[in-house]
């Protein structure tokens, strides 16, 4: 599939306000800060896509692009971060735990990491949590570009060996936005599930 092709269709507080529930969704999830809207905006190679920022918790809301028709990317709310009130908290994770529950479209879901702290309990819980509904599951370690290639593969086979633990079968890959490592691997993924 083009990528280059996706466009912004909505941004949703809740999964009451997203399309209909046909075809085929692929979800990036993580912790706040951890890369999620830069990924997709080097997947798709259009800088303003999703929205970025230096500030944890930009992503709010459920926001969902168009690959094709019936073919979505969705730029889901990060989760962890420490400092947001209490309530939006609750209402980014009620929003979150609904989506993956009950959206019968999500096929697959990419779970981003900073490579230099991956597999925080949130990361574990929502991997757990995907294998166990039946949603296929890549990991990418994301910022690569900030360790050193032996470091590097050090995170990468350090995350491969306790991923085991999960089950499925987890493609797990280093990536940078920076400097474009992974995105390849990125792009075959997500044309495996919508191609299936
Ligand atoms: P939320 O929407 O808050 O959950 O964050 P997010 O996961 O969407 O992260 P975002 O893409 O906004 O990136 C967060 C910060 O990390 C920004 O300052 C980015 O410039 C930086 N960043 C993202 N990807 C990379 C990367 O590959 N390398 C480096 N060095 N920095 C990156
Ligand atoms: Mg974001």
């Amino acid at each position: 599939w083009n990528y280059q092709l996706t466009h912004f269709v909505l941004s949703a507080p809740d999964i009451r306000h997203l399309p209909s529930d046909t075809g085929i969704e692929v979800a990036f999830a993580g912790r706040s800060n951890a890369g999620k809207s830069s990924a997709l905006n080097t997947l798709t190679n259009q800088k303003g896509l999703a929205r970025t920022s230096k500030t944890p918790g930009r992503t709010q809301l459920i926001n969902l692009f168009e690959v094709a028709e019936d073919k979505r990317l969705v730029d889901l709310p990060g989760y962890g971060y420490a400092e947001v009130p209490e309530e939006v908290k609750i209402k980014w994770q009620r929003a979150l735990g609904e989506y993956l529950q009950k959206r019968n479209s999500l096929k697959g879901l990419v779970v981003l990491m900073d490579i230099r702290h991956p597999l925080k309990d949130l990361d574990q819980q929502m991997v757990h949590w995907a294998v166990a509904s039946n949603i296929e599951v890549m990991i990418l370690l994301t910022k690569a570009d900030k360790l050193a290639s032996g470091a590097r593969k050090a995170q990468l086979n350090m995350v491969r060996e306790a991923a085991t633990a999960f089950g499925g079968n987890i493609e797990i890959e280093a990536f940078s936005s920076l400097k474009k490592i992974g995105v390849d691997k990125l792009r075959q993924k997500l044309d495996s599930w919508y191609n299936d």
